[in-house]
């Protein structure tokens, strides 16, 4: 496992993708089940969804620009229909609207911009007849459970090496009535380096936590988010994050050792949402200035700070200051010696001093220098880490006689 995920703790920040029928519809992947649409009615979608060929460059383009070292995108969402071409089902884009096989569009696309890319998958379908009466009816649930294996299969045999592969909701079965275990037995024989979260009900490689940040001990694991709230398109979303958010919460993933797993909904078309690739664009830059104090960085026990966030790297303590304070910064509570403190972004040597208790940067400008963060970068004698109870037990408590 430690060999298989190497690259997966190096890449850090992600992009994931849901792009489907919903998209077609603008109002969230949830749509058809939230709006009660009838099957045969939603089913239409599938001749409305019309994408322009190769989106998924634009997508992968945008990725990499925003230092993402890896994508995963949705080969069926609950809609149960299959953007990837499939023997079990003509509810699939090769048979209808788009005319091809999507799946197969962006993995080309990911690994021309030298992404690894990974699959979304989604056990619970609310297109196929047998996928609510799996729950109680034996014979239908063997129906269901031998063609969620089935498209398992050919996404794991016809496109070559996957890296992800993303299970997702699986009600109304347990992992045992999903023969997840074989199912995944099945998958690492056709991709042995294949990377597993734990949706199928069985731990396997990686926790998923969602819309929040949850480090899981002593388990891998990944949060995935939104942009703004939803996963697919819903063109009424106007409820954005900022680029300095977004920055934050990659660097919180990152200090406390996990992964960033970050969403857009593509239009039907397949284009972009204008305000995720503004926020994407903003990240990318600031990542193209201070990439190596987030990317490549070790887990970090300094974190006492309403105003920065720290990450670390070796002996490198680094300091992202989303709140500045103006001409100096104080850091209390660091228990390693300082030895010398610079702009992570341009090199610049700041002026330092420190006592048992206080870290002091001085001789800043007023403004902050860097958008949407300013990273210093603090060279330490040893790992840093730090106490604030002691600050505040061991501080002298003499004052002037107030
Ligand atoms: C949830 C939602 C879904 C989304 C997923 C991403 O389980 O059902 O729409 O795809 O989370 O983590």
């Amino acid at each position: 496992r430690e060999r298989r995920m190497q690259w997966w703790h190096q890449a850090r920040f992600g992009m994931f993708i849901h792009w489907g029928l919903y998209s077609t519809l603008g109002r969230h992947e949830w749509a058809m089940e939230e709006e009660g649409i009838p099957v045969a009615e939603y089913e239409k979608q599938a001749w409305a969804f019309k994408p322009q060929p190769n989106a998924a460059r634009a997508w992968a383009q945008l990725a990499k620009r925003a230092g993402m070292k890896y994508m995963v995108m949705t080969t069926k969402h609950h809609e149960g229909f299959c953007n990837f071409d499939t023997q079990t089902t003509n509810y699939n884009a090769a048979k209808t609207g788009p005319g091809r096989d999507l799946v197969r569009e962006y993995l080309a696309a990911a690994r021309a911009e030298g992404l690894r890319a990974g699959l979304y998958f989604s056990l619970m379908d609310w297109h196929h007849p047998d996928g609510a009466r799996c729950m109680t009816d034996e014979a239908a649930r063997r129906r269901f459970v031998d063609y969620v294996h089935a498209q398992v299969r050919e996404l794991c045999t016809n496109y070559g090496q996957l890296d992800v592969l993303w299970y997702d909701v699986n009600w109304p079965l347990t992992a045992e009535g999903w023969e997840s275990a074989a199912m995944n037995k099945m998958v690492r024989q056709l991709q042995p380096d294949i990377i597993l979260n734990n949706r199928s009900g069985i731990p396997e490689d990686f926790d998923t936590p969602e819309q929040e940040i949850r480090a899981s001990r002593n388990r891998n694991w990944e949060v995935c988010m939104t942009m703004n709230d939803s996963w697919g398109y819903q063109s009424a979303d106007n409820n954005w994050k900022t680029p300095q958010t977004v920055l934050r919460n990659l660097i919180t993933c990152v200090r406390d050792g996990g992964n960033y797993l970050l969403n857009i909904g593509p239009t039907a078309d397949g284009s972009i949402p204008p305000d995720s690739v503004r926020i994407l664009t903003e990240v990318g830059q600031w990542i193209d200035r201070n990439g190596a104090t987030v990317l490549s960085s070790d887990a970090c026990q300094p974190r006492s700070s309403e105003f920065l966030t720290f990450t670390r790297r070796g002996k490198t303590l680094y300091a992202h200051v989303y709140y500045w304070p103006g001409v100096s910064l104080s850091i209390g509570g660091l228990q390693t010696k300082v030895l010398s403190a610079k702009f992570a972004a341009t090199g610049t040597p700041v002026r330092c001093d420190q006592d048992e208790f206080r870290l002091r940067l001085t001789g800043l400008p007023a403004a902050p220098p860097d958008h949407p963060l300013t990273t210093f970068a603090l060279e330490c004698a040893d790992v840093p880490t730090q106490n604030n109870d002691k600050t505040r037990i061991e501080r002298p408590r003499r004052g002037v006689g107030i």
